[in-house]
């Protein structure tokens, strides 16, 4: 029997285990043997299996996670990277390879089909910032996530006629702090691709204070750009850590402006940063269909032979793009997008 590959890189998210589950069901019925790699590219590179059971798989669809682990490693800042790839899979006996991940986990796979590996991608990531696919599997859960935490965070906000900053992920792209802070109707978000001013963010609460309503939810994504009143921006990076891809680990900035709210504005503010929380818990039901749409079609990709792609959502359609033109650059919010969560601000 034929076996293949699969392996789930980079942060977790909900959807990747029913990704799994569709893979599993739809090469049983190509006649191959679906074979879980530990860890991402650590597993591929070092040749180490986690074997998935049948009672494994019919539990798939509802878990959050990953069953296989997930890491950042990166095969291209190892020592023989893709000559240890090429040994891992032989190893196992892989015929082909099926990568679940972000831009990162995707990148790599782009670069070793060019080396002339069989491989195969599945987009995931719940900053929804790759390019090629409308939407991402774990994006909508995670818009979710934010969604209802904004909801709890509005009647204590009230009770309290406070304004409460709310800090999500994304690092480069604001697509969730976007959705979520729309589906969760804040005052405010503050994004990565826009710069806000410190006047805007003192503004907008201001003019929910003039139509008489007394709290404001600011919703701010990790990597937001906020300016000082001389112009310079002020972000914070808590730690100066990097991983293996090179990205700075962000967060402080939601801090950052509750103490400007409270110093300048005078305002009672607090601060709550939803961080893990995002990416972790049951995927929704459009994720679990998405995420299965997908897994399937990758699968199907194997079968045909045809590497160096991914599944990918346009126009309400699943299609399949080259993991190149996912990759190439990343997907940041659109200009149209951010008007259209400014028409709700302030
Ligand atoms: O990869 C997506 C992401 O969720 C980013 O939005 C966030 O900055 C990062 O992962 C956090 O990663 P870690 O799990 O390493 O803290």
């Amino acid at each position: 029997m034929k076996r293949v590959g699969i392996l789930t890189g980079g942060g977790d998210c909900p959807g990747l285990n029913p990704a799994i589950r569709g893979v599993a069901r739809t090469a049983a019925t190509c006649g191959w043997q679906l074979v879980g790699l530990r860890d991402g590219w650590r597993g591929a590179l070092e040749g180490i299996e986690r074997p998935i059971s049948p009672t494994d798989i019919d539990d798939l669809l509802v878990r959050g996670g990953t069953i296989l682990g997930s890491s950042r490693t990166n095969p291209y800042k190892e020592k023989d990277g893709t000559t240890r790839i090429r040994a891992g899979m032989e190893k196992l006996n892989l015929k082909a390879l099926i990568a679940a991940g972000g831009e990162d986990t995707l990148g790599v796979a782009a670069k070793l089909f060019k080396e002339g590996l069989p491989v195969v991608g599945i987009p995931k990531t719940i900053d929804n910032d790759l390019d090629g696919t409308d939407l991402t599997l774990g994006f909508a859960t995670a818009v979710q996530i934010v969604s209802d935490t904004l909801d709890r965070i509005r009647t204590t906000a009230e009770s309290h006629s406070r304004i409460m900053v709310v800090e999500v992920m994304g690092r480069h792209a604001g697509w969730l702090a976007a959705y979520g802070g729309i589906a969760g109707g804040a005052d405010l978000t503050l994004v990565p691709e826009y710069p806000v001013n410190v006047k805007e963010v003192l503004a907008a609460v201001e003019s929910c204070r003039k139509r008489g309503k007394y709290y404001s939810m600011i919703v701010v994504a990790e990597g937001a750009k906020l300016l000082g009143h001389d112009g310079k921006e002020i972000s914070e990076a808590s730690e100066h850590a990097v991983d293996d891809f090179g990205h700075v680990r962000l967060g402080g900035i939601g801090e950052r402006i509750t103490e400007i709210l409270k110093k300048e504005g005078g305002y009672d503010a607090r601060n709550t940063i939803l961080g893990h929380a995002q990416r972790g818990g049951t995927p929704n039901a459009f994720d679990r269909i998405l995420s299965t749409s997908f897994g399937v079609q990758a699968m199907k990709l194997v079968e045909a032979g045809d590497f160096g792609k991914m599944p990918a959502l346009r126009d309400g359609k699943i299609t399949v793009i080259p993991l190149e033109a996912a990759v190439a650059n990343l997907k940041t919010l659109t200009a149209e997008l951010y008007d259209f969560a400014k028409v709700f601000f302030g």
